[in-house]
């Protein structure tokens, strides 16, 4: 999984003598989010003269919403509408599922963004537990979008993220820090510390949204001496400790070019002696990202590893330390 490693030895002087840090980026191959409030993360909405929906395509969508969403067997029929459908048909098609598009399914949630950005803890969350509505008017929409390749790579993030730790808690030294830069509902780090009861972990959350870090703090209650928050937007956060592991998972793939440059040179600094900074970014192969830009209105920047290198060396990284590796499916690049 894992795909770029950098050592920053030009930055050596400035931190720790002799250190030896890491950097590794992960194009994570799915889901499509944009955020769309500060002047970091824009969305990409074309103008467009409208053009209809095809009678038998609406047929379709029609008797979809009709029965809860797509059925195993109509998935590829569905999706194939998605990815050939203009950006003029666009709005044809939304309104022909528009009783679907709304908070009680996992594409509505996305669309209807209640916390006034797409990828939010919440549906985050729900990636995570695999969350079906019950109801039979939506459960349909929702096992087609736990299904999804894009859903699979959040997943499989998480697990990623678990396995990291594991390896970074066997390392020596007593007390050992973490930072997540944008930890949504840190589900990630409450399953770490559900099944590591006796780990020696400090985690550093950082988070701008407050619902995010509500919804953290609760589900995370019985961590509360292990766990600090922050709530405060990642670029502006200053941080008093250095870290065995800086992670960052559906954050980057929001930023512009410039601002992950600026963001790798702004935390690399604050690594211990031989520790990392891992970020997650989708791929251009996530075969999710025509879906949840159609269903849900969910741009991301997708990236290549060529990109994550070219940003890599920007960030004053030589191009002999980084290693590009993906995961499994070729979605998650680490
Ligand atoms: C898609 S969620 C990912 C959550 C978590 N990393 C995970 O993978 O489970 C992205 C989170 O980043 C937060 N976020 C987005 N932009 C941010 C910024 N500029 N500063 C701080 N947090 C930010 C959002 O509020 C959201 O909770």
């Amino acid at each position: 999984m894992r795909i770029i490693a950098l050592e920053f030895n030009c930055y050596q002087l400035f931190f720790v003598a002799k250190a030896r840090l890491q950097l590794r980026l992960s194009v994570i191959y799915s889901i499509a989010r944009i955020i769309v409030i500060n002047d970091y993360m824009k969305p990409m909405r074309p103008t467009v003269i409208l053009n209809q929906l095809s009678k038998e395509d609406q047929k379709f969508l029609y008797a979809l919403v009709e029965k809860g969403g797509p059925e195993p067997g109509e998935y590829t029929e569905f999706t194939a509408i998605i990815n050939n459908l203009e950006d003029s048909e666009l709005e044809y098609f939304r309104d022909a599922i528009k009783e679907s598009l709304n908070e009680n399914t996992l594409i509505g949630h996305g669309y209807v963004k209640p916390f006034g950005y797409p990828g939010d803890f919440n549906i985050i969350h729900n990636i995570y537990r695999l969350y079906v509505n019950p109801d039979e008017k939506y459960s349909n929409w929702d096992r087609f979008f736990q299904n999804q390749a894009g859903a699979h790579a959040v997943r499989n993030r998480k697990d990623y993220f678990l396995q990291r730790c594991a390896e970074v808690e066997k390392l020596e030294g007593d007390e050992k820090r973490i930072l997540i830069l944008g930890s949504g509902p840190a589900t990630d780090v409450n399953e770490y510390l559900k099944n590591n009861p006796d780990s020696k972990f400090k985690f550093d959350l950082v988070d701008f949204d407050q619902n995010a870090i509500s919804f953290a703090k609760s589900q995370n209650m019985d961590f509360s001496d292990s766990i600090e928050y922050f709530k405060i937007n990642v670029l502006r956060f200053k941080p008093y400790h250095w870290y065995n592991l800086i992670w960052s998972a559906g954050l980057f793939d929001y930023f512009k070019d410039k601002h992950f440059v600026y963001m790798i040179g702004k935390y690399y600094k604050y690594l211990v002696n031989g520790g990392e900074f891992i970020i997650g970014n989708f791929s251009h192969s996530n075969p999710t990202k025509r879906l949840m830009e159609v269903l849900s209105d969910w741009y991301l920047v997708h990236r290549s590893k060529h990109d994550l290198i070219r940003m890599a060396i920007e960030a004053n990284a030589s191009e002999e330390q980084v290693e590009v590796d993906m995961e499994e499916l070729g979605v998650d690049l680490v």
